[in-house]
């Protein structure tokens, strides 16, 4: 009896991507070595994470950030332990964070061929009421001979390397892509071994679900589109009531909806008319994942991978899901229906 049956039981993350699985350009490493040290940071965050209710790391730290919302101490400590861990290697030019105003540069030697855009600590209000937070990052590559600066940063997701998150749920797990063709992953992360071990391979999107997840709290600061599409979607009309759930933590809410299906959506409203999620560090990565998987991602109505962003900050709303869902939700929003 074969002690792993052939597929690919006790496969870590590390293997998996050093074997080439993940489809990257093994040729120097580079990239390898990068995605690791994304990994070897989850490990990290997930001990702090796991220990923040004992080690007196909740609270606010009293520092507001660039989005003008209260710093917890776990959004700073996450922060620090991503720009650290990619500063190592030499393989990242610069960072981008939810965190700090401005790129956080890291060298422009030519060796360091990618950037990295991170949310470090994503459902910040969930932390000191131990729902599920997590952690999202999107990689992009450096044009040959190109000077880091913010612009770098400002390519439309369809030009990502990478894109992936970890969600501090019951377990730890990342989940992770370079794209279509090599499909998205899902690693579950041992404590007692400190390795992320391959437990959701070539995750698939249904086509359609039987789940919504909306803030309904912002009702009344809809457009008149959206809420005749919620109305819809509760069966108050022609169509079947669907089930409904929302965490309030991104990474939760469409890590679900990738798992099980279904629609996610954060639509402009009264409060946000630029939406409320950011673009290079929200909405891109998991647009990227979700696309990967199979689904859809829009703003309501266009391509989020299209859209080209202006600044580091960008708001945008975000519609993520099972193609046939998001489709719906655009054909309200165009007022087919
Ligand atoms: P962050 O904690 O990084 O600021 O992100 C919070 C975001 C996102 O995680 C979630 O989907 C959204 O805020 C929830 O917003 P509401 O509380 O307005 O529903
Ligand atoms: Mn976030
Ligand atoms: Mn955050």
């Amino acid at each position: 009896m074969s002690l792993n049956p052939p597929n690919r039981t006790g496969m870590t993350l590390e293997t998996f991507i050093m074997e080439g699985m993940l489809g990257v350009p093994a040729a120097t490493g580079a990239f390898t070595s990068l995605l690791n040290q994304i990994a070897f940071a989850a490990k990290l965050v997930t001990s702090q994470v796991r220990r923040a209710g004992l080690a007196n790391v909740l609270g606010y730290t009293g520092g507001v950030n660039v989005q003008g919302e209260h710093v917890m101490k776990l959004d700073e400590l996450a922060n620090e332990t991503l720009i650290t861990a990619l500063a190592r290697r030499g393989h990242c030019a610069a960072v981008a964070s939810e965190e700090l105003e401005d790129v956080h540069f890291i060298t422009n030697d030519q060796r360091a061929r990618y950037v990295v855009m991170f949310d470090p600590l994503d459902g910040s209000s969930n932390i000191d009421v131990n729902i599920s937070i997590g952690t999202i990052f999107a990689v992009l590559r450096r044009a040959e001979g190109e000077d880091v600066s913010a612009s770098t940063f400002l390519k439309p997701g369809r030009e990502l390397a990478a894109a992936g998150y970890v969600i501090y749920g019951s377990s730890t797990m990342v989940v992770l892509s370079t794209g279509r063709e090599k499909g998205v992953h899902g690693f579950t992360y041992d404590p007692s071994v400190g390795e992320f071990f391959l437990s959701h391979e070539n995750i698939r999107i249904p086509e359609q679900g039987s789940t919504y997840s909306i803030n309904e709290g912002n009702h009344s600061r809809w457009s008149e589109p959206v809420k005749r599409w919620n109305s819809w979607i509760k069966g108050e009309g022609d169509g079947r009531p669907y089930g409904s759930r929302y965490v309030g933590t991104l990474v939760a809410d469409a890590h679900r909806t990738l798992l099980k299906g279904g629609i996610f959506a954060y639509p402009v409203d009264a409060k946000s008319p630029k939406g409320k999620l950011r673009l290079l560090y929200e909405a891109n990565p998991f647009a990227f994942l979700v696309e990967a998987a199979g689904g859809a991602a829009t703003n309501g109505t266009e391509r989020i991978l299209d859209l080209e962003p202006t600044s580091l900050h960008q708001r945008t709303s975000l519609v993520l899901g099972s193609k046939l869902d998001v489709e719906t939700f655009a054909s309200f929003m165009r007022g087919d229906r």
